[in-house]
């Protein structure tokens, strides 16, 4: 592969390299405990303009601002002009306080009003923002050396599989970044969840994700001043949504190839050889893929070997397995889930993709469904 982005490795003269690019207005991918971002200084509205440019991302999905360790508090994040000083109720700081105080670093957005100092361009104009202090320590003394917040979108094109590796963001956006920052893998694998804190201290989840939901409400309510916050979690249904959580389109993290998204429970019915399903299975497939030949199968769970036999004989054809945790890990499932999507989808032999919802929609099961209902959805 002949790069024209740089892959840097993690190490002091790497870490330098990353802060001249950036503080001289570039875009460098950079690891985070989710899936991988695109940087540029959040108060720097032309090279935050590049990242909507190397994206092809519409002006009006807002990025999210990723900051150092240090800043540890929402007094902290006023004082450096990022939430809006004189906006926020008591309620609503303790509130905030208590989520940092739980999640950060960690897989968790807060979404609160805004300082003038982040530019409209960040925030697609909205009068707040998405904050999060991310848990990967090369990004962490990154941006503690670098000093300043750093606004960073999943490092895909838009509309497409999030990078879970460096070489998954070359492969996005060679040629047109400067550099990417080798971290490894992700360890969480799916992006942060987003909270957003409103002025009457409504508590709205608008994305599910690394930080489970459950752990938020039991978090909140274990203050005695916030026992009486609801939580409230918005789906894509809701009429506000839209407006509230702009860029959450419905088609998002797309395979090339079609992708069939069944029910729970659809791959038991397989197995104890469900006729109507067999049926079900054959149509829905042969809709979305005339002529389909060879399968590719992503399983939360279970047994490859069951699954592939379940399939074949289901089908007559034969069918690629990938079990994203065989024992029925969710943590290692969501590790998995983009890398395995993005395997599955560069295989030439495979001419349609099957997936199935996890039964689990609480925690980490809550998020994988909804990333893969997104990724099935054109
Ligand atoms: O884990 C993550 O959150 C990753 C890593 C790189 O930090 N980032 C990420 O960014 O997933 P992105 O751009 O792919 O998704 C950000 C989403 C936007 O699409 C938008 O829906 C929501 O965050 N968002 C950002 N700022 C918001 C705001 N002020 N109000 C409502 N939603 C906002
Ligand atoms: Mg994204």
């Amino acid at each position: 592969m002949n790069m024209k982005t740089k892959k840097i490795f993690a190490d002091g003269n790497g870490l330098d390299e990353a802060i001249n690019f950036l503080n001289s207005g570039g875009l460098v991918g950079i690891p985070t405990e989710t899936v991988y971002g695109l940087a540029a200084v959040a108060t720097d509205p032309d090279a935050v303009a590049g990242i909507f440019a190397a994206k092809e991302r519409p002006a009006f999905d807002p990025l999210i601002v990723h900051v150092p360790r240090a800043w540890q508090s929402s007094a902290h994040l006023i004082e450096v002009g990022i939430f809006a000083p004189n906006e926020m109720g008591p309620r609503q700081q303790l509130i905030i306080d208590t989520l940092i105080q739980a999640f950060w670093p960690g897989p968790l957005t807060i979404v609160a009003p805004k300082a003038p100092d982040i530019p409209d361009i960040v925030t697609s104009g909205l009068p707040t923002v998405g904050v999060r202090m991310p848990d990967h320590p090369v990004t962490q003394v990154l941006l503690q050396r670098l000093s300043k917040p750093l606004a960073a979108p999943s490092a895909n094109r838009f509309g497409r599989i999030s990078p879970t590796t460096a070489d998954h963001v070359i492969t996005e956006l060679d040629g047109r970044i400067a550099a990417v920052l080798d971290g490894g893998p992700c360890n969480v694998g799916v992006e942060s969840t987003i909270v957003s804190i409103g002025a009457n201290d409504q508590v709205t989840i608008l994305r599910p994700g690394g930080t489970d939901v459950e752990a938020i409400e039991a978090a909140i309510h274990a203050i005695a001043e916030l026992k009486d916050v609801s939580v409230e979690v918005h789906t894509r249904d809701d009429e506000s949504y839209k407006v509230e959580a702009p860029g959450m389109m419905d088609s998002h993290y797309a395979p090339e190839k079609k992708m069939l998204l069944l029910p729970a429970g659809t791959m038991k019915q397989l197995h104890g050889r469900d006729e109507e399903a067999i049926t079900a299975l054959r149509r829905n497939i042969a809709s979305l893929c005339p002529g389909f030949s060879k399968v590719g199968i992503i399983a939360i769970h279970g047994a490859p070997e069951v699954i592939k036999n379940v399939f074949e004989s289901a089908l007559g054809t034969p069918a690629s397995v990938t079990s994203l945790s065989p024992k029925g890990d969710m943590v290692e499932a969501a590790r998995n889930l983009f890398a395995c999507l993005r395997a599955m989808d560069a295989d030439e032999s495979l001419s349609v993709l099957i997936t199935e919802l996890t039964n689990q929609t609480t925690g980490l099961g809550f998020a994988i469904n909804d990333r893969l209902t997104r990724a099935s959805s054109s």
